[in-house]
């Protein structure tokens, strides 16, 4: 039920943003309010209640005293919105109708700054004539930072509104910057408009900040699903990977920005591709995938056209399928070498597609996803391969693992040899999760520490965290 919530708050937000590159009459904005009043009756049809609420609280959703966060990430325009709004939350009822929402979006897409108060958003619902869409009062931290409704707040946010710790929250605000950028530049794009280059290398630059810590953080980023059609999530994930490999092989500072921005745009050509090769459930035919294999070049000739991408950049967006023994696409000489850059983010494309939870298919652990790379090693450069490799471990911190003496565990960092990662311990043997206080960090490398029988997967018994 949880990711039906999550479903309809990323399509409010999808939404707004097709209002902010279309009008109220848009064959796509009109699809979307359609779209959203259909799938609330469907919701409110269930024994859900008669309405569909959910809060806003310091740049995420909540809802039942959880973070949603997909919608977070993928939400950050109706966030803003709430925020500009001033209220804590909103509650949807039927009879909903298409024009409410598709005044919602034009509001939100249009919305600058801060309204004076909630009293004032509320008057600008009433004089737009939007019915059936509740602003809730905002929330405030209550004892022991509980969450308590703000006075006369009428909205159900759920019985227990305390918010679970979430070690993601640090990262959220950066994500949400690559998610919107990458979105943009790709909504763009499609409709044949310049990339933004300079906004994509500072969120290049952010992106190396966020990494600066090791490596535990980049695997927080790969933890979690995409919500977008562009694949952006997979964009951010490989632009951190290859500040990881970037470090590891010890390159420039200014390098190393480069290969994030590189990243994050590697598959801007796909902006370019009919939508309905891009994400045609069934085998594509041989005349679908050859426009599908169009995307590295026409995502260089963006870049190029826009006269501000660095060398790295066009070469990456050029080169990322091109494989170490020369085959792949674009087709090329027997003779040809694909780049450096590009080397570095086609070995990171294939680890995180390979490790990356997708719509049609769970997360494969980081060993299996090694071997499958070892065994086509043809494919790849084996600098980066083994930088890879070396920098997140045979155990990349945030994998879930299994001791010999059957308690469960998480790896939070690579430790001094690739085998034995330092971990936090947080079920018993009996898989009984651990009292807060009663987990133990081990590292691994000490001679009678205990042994990994088992990795789970990436990402999973991760109950505080709702996606
Ligand atoms: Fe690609």
């Amino acid at each position: 039920m949880e990711h039906r919530f999550s479903d309809l708050i990323i399509l409010l937000a999808s939404g707004i943003n097709q209002r902010r590159l279309y009008f109220d009459d848009h064959p796509k904005v009109q699809a979307f309010s359609r779209d959203f009043v259909i799938q609330l009756r469907d919701l409110l049809a269930g024994d859900e209640g008669d309405a569909f609420s959910f809060g806003v609280y310091k740049g995420k959703f909540v809802r039942n005293g959880k973070y949603l966060v997909g919608p977070s990430i993928a939400g950050r325009s109706l966030i803003s919105f709430a925020e500009h709004l001033g209220c804590g939350g909103f509650s949807f009822t039927l009879p909903l109708e298409p024009r409410h929402i598709v005044t919602f979006f034009r509001l939100a897409a249009t919305l600058k700054g801060p309204l004076p108060g909630l009293d004032a958003a509320h008057r600008l619902f009433q004089d737009e004539g939007i019915a059936h869409i509740g602003l809730a009062n905002p929330f405030i931290e209550g004892k022991g930072g509980r969450l308590e409704e703000g006075e006369g707040r009428s909205s159900e946010l759920g019985s227990d509104p305390v918010l679970a710790s979430d070690d993601f929250s640090s990262l959220m605000g950066i994500y949400q910057a690559l998610y919107e950028i990458v979105a943009r530049n790709n909504a763009s794009t499609a409709q044949g408009g310049a990339v933004d280059i300079a906004d994509a290398r500072s969120s290049g630059e952010k992106l190396v900040n966020a990494t600066g810590n090791g490596v535990m953080d980049v695997m927080q980023f790969i933890r979690y699903p995409d919500y977008d059609s562009y694949t952006i999530g997979h964009s951010v994930r490989v632009g951190a990977l290859a500040v990881v490999v970037g470090r590891r092989l010890g390159l420039a500072p200014e390098v190393i920005s480069d290969l994030a921005t590189a990243g994050l745009l590697h598959d801007l050509g796909k902006g370019r591709i009919p939508e309905n090769i891009l994400f045609k459930p069934d085998k594509l035919d041989s005349e679908e995938r050859k426009i599908m294999q169009s995307h590295p070049v026409l995502g260089a000739e963006i870049l190029l056209a826009s006269g501000e991408a660095s060398e790295i950049m066009v070469s990456a967006a050029w080169g990322h399928h091109i494989r170490y023994d020369g085959r792949g696409y674009p087709a090329m000489p027997p003779w040809h070498k694909p780049g450096f850059a590009a080397a570095i983010i086609h070995v990171c494309d294939v680890f995180e597609a390979l490790t990356a939870t997708r719509p049609y298919k769970k997360p494969m652990p980081p060993l299996q996803a090694y071997e499958i790379m070892f065994r086509d090693r043809a494919a790849f450069d084996p600098r980066p391969l083994a930088a890879l490799v070396q920098a997140l471990g045979l155990y990349p911190p945030g994998s879930e693992v299994v001791l010999h003496d059957g308690r469960r565990a998480v790896v939070t960092h690579a430790g001094n040899d690739l085998n034995n990662p330092v971990i936090r311990t947080t079920h018993d043997p009996l898989g009984e999760p651990l009292d807060a206080g009663a987990d133990e960090i081990i590292d691994l490398g000490r001679p009678d520490s205990p042994q990994i029988a088992d990795i789970l997967l990436i990402g999973d018994g991760r109950p505080a965290v709702t996606t």
